[in-house]
């Protein structure tokens, strides 16, 4: 996406304003801003502050959009072995919009084995290739970290698909996989799909220690106690 594109995005909604500083940095195919974006506003439906880790983020526009989408998380480390040199330049544009995101980015250039996590981070990994995706799993449990994942490329030959092939796909066998393990290491765990006409790899999981989301539930269902026991619902 380029400063050509920029007419696609004229309103004034979040994502038409992101869509142009990505239009600015001229750096990211579309397909990367959609996914990205679809991605991240459904983790934001669930998770709410934290440090922003994104593992294996390339550009980190994910770690940014996240940090865009609720305040009360304090910074973002993007963890990735090979970053792109273009990152800056995609970091500089939101940064010119967003004046508030100065300073709160960190680019680590290395494996994701290596980051130190914490159980309130929120980790999240947007197509992490193949056995990729179980290792940020593993991280993220490890810590007792919430979790979300958009699974792709995935190795059959390697990954685990828990016999099923005989019913489901592949790579659909092994995401069940991924969400029934989670489960079992004591994590609630949210199955959901973006879009398939932005992108094919589109299954999102998101899993939070069962104590955390216990918080967050009743965080949630305090409001609609709330309005079952208002006198207009009592009278009818
Ligand atoms: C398909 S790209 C996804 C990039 C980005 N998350 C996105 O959605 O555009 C996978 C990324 O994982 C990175 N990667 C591969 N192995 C890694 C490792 N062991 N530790 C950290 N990053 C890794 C690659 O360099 C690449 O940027």
């Amino acid at each position: 996406m380029t400063d050509k594109d920029l007419g696609r995005f004229a309103e004034d909604t979040l994502f038409h304003r992101i869509a142009r500083a990505v239009c600015h940095a001229g750096c990211l195919p579309r397909k990367e801003l959609f996914e990205t974006w679809e991605m991240a506003r459904r983790v934001r439906r669930r998770f709410r502050g934290g440090r922003v880790i994104d593992l294996g983020g390339g550009h980190g526009l994910l770690a940014q959009i996240m940090l865009l989408l609720d305040d009360s998380s304090p910074s973002a480390l993007v963890v990735d072995q090979t970053l792109p040199a273009s990152g800056a330049r995609l970091y500089e544009a939101l940064v010119r919009a967003w004046p508030r995101l100065a300073g709160r980015l960190t680019f680590v250039a290395g494996s994701l084995e290596t980051a130190e996590l914490l159980g309130t981070d929120v980790v999240v990994s947007c197509h992490a290739c193949g056995d990729l995706t179980d290792r940020v799993l593993q991280r993220a449990v490890a810590a007792q970290a919430r979790v979300a994942v958009l699974p792709c490329c995935h190795d059959l030959e390697s990954g685990d698909t828990g016999r099923l092939r005989g019913w489901v796909d592949g790579p659909l066998a092994a995401d069940i996989v991924r969400a029934t393990r989670l489960t079992q290491q004591g994590y609630r765990v949210w199955t959901q799909t973006i879009p398939a006409d932005i992108t094919a790899k589109n299954r999102l999981l998101l899993g939070a220690p069962v104590l955390e989301s216990a918080r967050t539930v009743s965080r949630v269902s305090a409001p609609r106690r709330a309005r079952a026991q208002s006198p207009g619902r009592r009278r009818s």
